[in-house]
């Protein structure tokens, strides 16, 4: 059984194009530095310092990589076209469980993005409903989505009640 992470790696591969991603939750920077093994130019934010300080130092090196420091729901500030975007909602492993992505924000985020997605680019988004407040975050984004007429792929072979929404452009 895969991974929600890696079956969302997976997915994020085949994105037509490899030149800009973006991972609008960098967290701890496992799937920044992925995307940074596979793209050319990565933009990664994250709302907490502690995430930033976390990526800066996984992704070492790397010089194609924009450290964003800011609230998701602001991506098309900085980014104005992505071949593919990652959000892996919820909170950061290891810290304040209170900082976390929130049903109420993370659907608004999640449009913006699919507005600067390019053709045949691809989105993810992981959703954890066993998670406080989780489930409800994955029905708004859902709501959302079905309101604006963007279609989309659900996964659910995962543990822990684990939902991957994919979606193509
Ligand atoms: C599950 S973690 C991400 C894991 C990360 N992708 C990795 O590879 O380690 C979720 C992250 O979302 C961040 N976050 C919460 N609300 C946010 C927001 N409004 N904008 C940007 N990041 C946010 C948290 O600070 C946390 O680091």
């Amino acid at each position: 059984m895969s991974t929600i992470v890696t079956k969302a790696h997976e997915l994020i591969l085949g994105s037509l194009n490899k030149d800009i991603a973006v991972d609008a939750t960098c967290g701890n920077g496992y799937d920044t530095l992925f995307l940074l093994e596979h793209f050319k130019i990565v933009y990664a934010f994250d709302i907490q310092e502690l995430a930033i300080k976390r990526t800066r130092a996984k992704t070492e090196g790397f010089e194609n990589l924009y450290l964003i420091n800011d609230d998701f729901k602001r991506i098309n500030q900085y980014v104005k076209e992505a071949d593919a975007i990652m959000f892996n909602l919820g909170y950061l492993p290891g810290s304040d469980r209170k900082v976390r992505t929130f049903a109420h924000n993370s659907f608004e985020a999640i449009l913006k993005a699919y507005e600067i997605l390019n053709s045949g680019g691809i989105m993810t988004t992981a959703c954890y409903t066993g998670h406080e407040g989780g489930l409800e975050e994955f029905k708004k984004i859902k709501e959302a989505l079905n309101s604006k007429g963007i279609t989309y792929n659900i996964y659910d072979e995962f543990q822990n009640r684990d939902f991957l929404i994919e979606i193509r452009k």
